[in-house]
């Protein structure tokens, strides 16, 4: 297992992935493209056997940061990659000097939630009938 950074070279893998993990809520590969083009973002992606198998995308504002997306292949999941990601997030925000962490949970999220809880994410905030679905948005922050 590696870490790397996302590049245009792993658009057509992380759109596949994005679909799996994300459903109905997935972006289109320009969104992604957008994403990964940005020089600031922290965009990291976990290669197993050559292959993406996880990722996290985080926009950078400053002194703040948000994760927009973590996923994980689902085959792949419940052993530790979802942790691997955040704790090299949170490595390199650090370092770039990034005092806060922002992110948003679906409320029926309870993997998510769980994982989050482990780093000491906070709940800030619910937002209200926020998805398609009309479930609430539990709005979460790490300082770091
Ligand atoms: C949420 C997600 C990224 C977790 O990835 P993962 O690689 O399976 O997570 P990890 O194996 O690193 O698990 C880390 C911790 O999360 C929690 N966790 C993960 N899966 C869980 C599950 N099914 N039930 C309960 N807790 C769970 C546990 O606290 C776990 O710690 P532990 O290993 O000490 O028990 C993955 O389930 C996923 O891609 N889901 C679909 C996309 C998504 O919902 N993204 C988050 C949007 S906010």
């Amino acid at each position: 297992m590696n870490i790397i950074k996302l590049r245009v070279e792993h658009l057509n893998a992380l759109y596949n992935l994005e679909n799996e993990c994300f459903l109905d809520n997935a972006w289109e590969k320009e969104m992604l493209r957008n994403e990964i083009l940005k020089k600031n973002n922290i965009n990291l992606g976990l290669i197993e056997n050559k292959t993406l198998i996880g990722y996290l995308i985080a926009l950078n504002l400053g002194e703040e940061i948000e994760i927009l997306k973590i996923g994980v292949d689902s085959q792949c999941r419940n052993r530790g990659v979802a942790k691997r990601l955040i704790t090299s997030f949170l490595d390199s925000a650090k370092k770039n000097g990034i005092q806060k962490v922002f992110l948003e949970v679906s409320e029926d999220n309870i993997s998510a939630k769980k994982l989050y809880e482990y780093f000491g994410f906070k709940k800030i905030y619910n937002r209200k009938d926020y998805y398609k679905n009309g479930l609430s948005a539990d709005i979460c922050v790490l300082e770091i």
